[in-house]
């Protein structure tokens, strides 16, 4: 895989997949941008693979615009926006209990916040004759969730990559969506955690065996390379 001379935008870099997809993408090459609201773990996961940081909050628009209005002025485009930031809440609340506000947070970072990278990130690709857009969602979401919230917002997310995907080809720009399965992060913990605390020792979070996120990174940076120009759709990882 070789990705010399791209410019790569990994949003929610700073831990889990996205930062291992910024070690890969490092390590074929890539310029690479980190973009994610923790700051801290951010710019660290940045300046590990010699990148640049830039903070984002991908629920608010005005946060995504400047972000992106920031990268415009210090790289001349872009040529992959790859959006891993996410959130699970709600892992195993019963439905009666669900808050609305708590369905709508989760909707508001994983399918607004991918509306609005795209969005915003499109300018940027288009300067570059020739784009990618990677979007992360989840097995869940075809497979059912711990979360009524996370399920239906990565169900929004593959639709929302189909309509990118036929609409942005015009432009040149490929557009993928990657379901990975069960990965080792902080995400995933907090979901085994919460099984534990709702339904008891033994149950089947914690039974999971799970993958390693630079697994889900090598795929991610594939895609955002020329090797994968063919690739078109959904694609499934472990
Ligand atoms: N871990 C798994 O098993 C698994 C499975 C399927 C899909 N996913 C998806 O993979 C992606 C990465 O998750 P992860 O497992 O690496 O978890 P993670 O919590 O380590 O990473 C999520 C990242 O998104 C960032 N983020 C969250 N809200 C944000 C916001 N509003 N603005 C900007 N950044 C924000 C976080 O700071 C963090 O860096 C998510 O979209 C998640 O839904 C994970």
């Amino acid at each position: 895989m070789n990705l010399q001379n791209k410019i790569v935008a990994i949003v929610g870099g700073a831990t889990g997949i996205g930062k291992a997809t910024a070690e890969v993408c490092a390590a074929a090459g890539a310029t690479v941008i980190v973009a994610d609201f923790n700051e801290v773990e951010g710019r660290a996961a940045a300046a590990a693979v010699g990148g640049s940081f830039f903070a984002i909050n991908v629920a608010d628009e005005a946060s995504v615009a400047a972000a992106f209005a920031a990268m415009a002025s210090r790289f001349d485009r872009l040529d992959a926006l790859i959006q891993t930031a996410g959130i699970l809440r709600g892992a195993f609340v019963p439905l009666e209990e669900f808050d609305l506000a708590m369905f709508e947070s989760v909707l508001d970072v994983n399918l607004v916040g991918s509306f609005l990278c795209a969005k915003h990130a499109v300018p940027l690709l288009k300067k570059a004759g020739k784009g990618v857009i990677v979007l992360v969602s989840s097995a869940a979401a075809i497979g059912g969730s711990s979360s009524y919230a996370y399920g239906a917002s990565k169900g929004g997310v593959n639709a929302l990559g189909i309509t990118l995907a036929n609409k942005l080809a015009a432009d040149n720009i490929r557009v993928n969506v990657v379901m990975p399965g069960n990965i080792d992060t902080a995400m995933k913990r907090s979901v085994i955690q919460a099984e534990r605390e709702r339904l008891g020792v033994g149950g089947e979070q914690q039974r999971l065996e799970l993958g390693a996120p630079i697994g889900v990174g090598r795929i991610l940076a594939w895609l955002a390379s020329d090797d994968a120009d063919y690739v078109r759709g959904m694609i499934q990882t472990r």
